[in-house]
């Protein structure tokens, strides 16, 4: 078996900031809504994802608390919830990934994030540079990292004091809940190759993306370590290739020039983050030039900051795309798609037959063994069993 033969570990996304059908316009768009992010988290509970990322941000729902939420509603999904050094201490961030671990019988996951914005990160009272903000989470998270490993912590660094720090409950996973990270600066990929368990990239093209992991791999094996990969893409699956590139089309269709200006004026004013950079100059503010990669359509960075670029095309298409991905070494995809509700359904649908990934629904018996055609007769369009076939 290669390693492409392996299924994907396949997340999916919950769009804590507001959801929509349609970028840069208020048509058919969701504002931030509890009830919503649980019908997300139920349906790809049930359809065969193996977690979800929760975004963190001034603009998005408190990451740890909406993951309580709806770890109380769900029964496999795992919760990529980011622990942000300088916002809270580390042995209240250990506290709350303790107990978070625990309500959830061990399915957190952590992503650890530095912060890409230096406004942002004032208003949280952090005024790091960019490079020291790794320095800082390196002394962050060792005594985050011993605090959930041994209950106890001590250090008296250059940002991080912490003096007989404990932690009254272990989290259910050992050592601890894994650490998954993404930043492309040198800075950041010299500080994940020492500390991450997985490291995260937006989706570049597969050359970037080989090349990223190429320096990450050689990274942690100068500090005898090794790190597993993710990437983070939307995706647009239809039937057809055709179908898929229309529907990419109409996910733009209301989005003025002027409200790509903007966005593109904010990102270049508001970010410092070489990875946020990395994805602009992927299409440069042009939406004439959008296809950046066979299938990898640039698209929604030309207004939403981080994951901007998505795979469009039929199952196939998609998963053959994929394939090339994981021969790079990925193991792992956090997809999302707007909206996020009718989006999951479809990748689950078409998508993973393709993929080997398949809905646990499967596992249930739906008859006693005829074949049967969906809207085939009955009341409701329901289920016909076909006699002798
Ligand atoms: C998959 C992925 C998810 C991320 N999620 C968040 C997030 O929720 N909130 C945030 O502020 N930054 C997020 N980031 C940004 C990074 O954590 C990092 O702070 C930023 O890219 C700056 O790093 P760099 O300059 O080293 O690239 C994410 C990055 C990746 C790759």
């Amino acid at each position: 078996m290669t390693k492409t033969d392996n299924p994907l570990n396949f997340l999916w996304f919950i769009p804590s900031s507001g959801d929509g059908a349609y970028l840069g316009s208020d048509d058919l768009s969701r504002p931030s809504d509890p009830g919503y992010f649980r019908e997300i988290a139920t349906a790809v509970d049930r359809l065969g994802y193996s977690g979800v990322l929760i975004p963190t941000g001034v603009a998005c729902e408190e990451s740890f608390v909406l993951a309580a939420n709806l770890a109380a509603f769900t029964e496999k999904l795992k919760f990529l919830v980011a622990v942000r050094p300088g916002i809270a201490s580390p042995a209240y961030y250990a506290r709350l990934a303790s107990t978070l671990d625990r309500v959830s019988n061990g399915r957190l996951l952590l992503n650890i994030v530095a912060g890409g914005s230096a406004q942002e990160l004032a208003g949280d009272g952090v005024f790091l540079a960019h490079d020291e903000r790794y320095e800082h989470a390196d002394e962050f998270f060792q005594v985050f990292n011993q605090l959930l490993e041994t209950g106890k912590a001590n250090l008296d660094g250059k940002y991080i004091k912490a003096h007989n720090a404990q932690l009254g409950f272990p989290p259910v996973q050992e050592p601890r809940p894994p650490l998954y990270f993404g930043g492309s600066s040198d800075a950041a990929i010299e500080f994940s190759a020492g500390l991450v368990d997985k490291y995260l990239t937006w989706g570049e093209t597969p050359d970037q993306v080989g090349e990223k992991i190429a320096k990450v791999r050689k990274a942690a094996a100068a500090k005898g370590r090794e790190v597993t990969f993710g990437i983070r893409l939307h995706f647009i699956v239809r039937e057809t290739d055709d179908e898929a590139w229309a529907d990419a089309d109409r996910l733009i269709s209301k989005l003025s020039d002027e409200t790509i200006a903007a966005a593109q004026e904010g990102f270049a004013k508001n970010s410092d983050s070489v990875g946020q950079a990395r994805m602009l100059a992927l299409h440069g503010g042009r939406r004439d030039k959008l296809e950046v990669a066979p299938n990898l359509w640039a698209g929604i960075g030309l207004v939403r900051s981080g994951a901007g670029t998505a795979l469009v095309g039929s199952p196939k298409t998609v998963a053959a795309r994929l394939r090339e991905y994981q021969d790079l070494g990925i193991d792992t995809v956090i997809a999302s798609g707007y909206p996020h509700l009718e989006e999951a359904y479809r990748v689950s649908e078409l998508l993973f037959p393709e993929i080997g990934l398949g809905p646990p629904r499967n596992q249930i018996r739906s008859t006693f063994g005829e074949h049967q055609v969906f809207g085939g007769g009955g009341h409701g369009g329901n289920l016909r069993v076909v006699a002798g076939s």
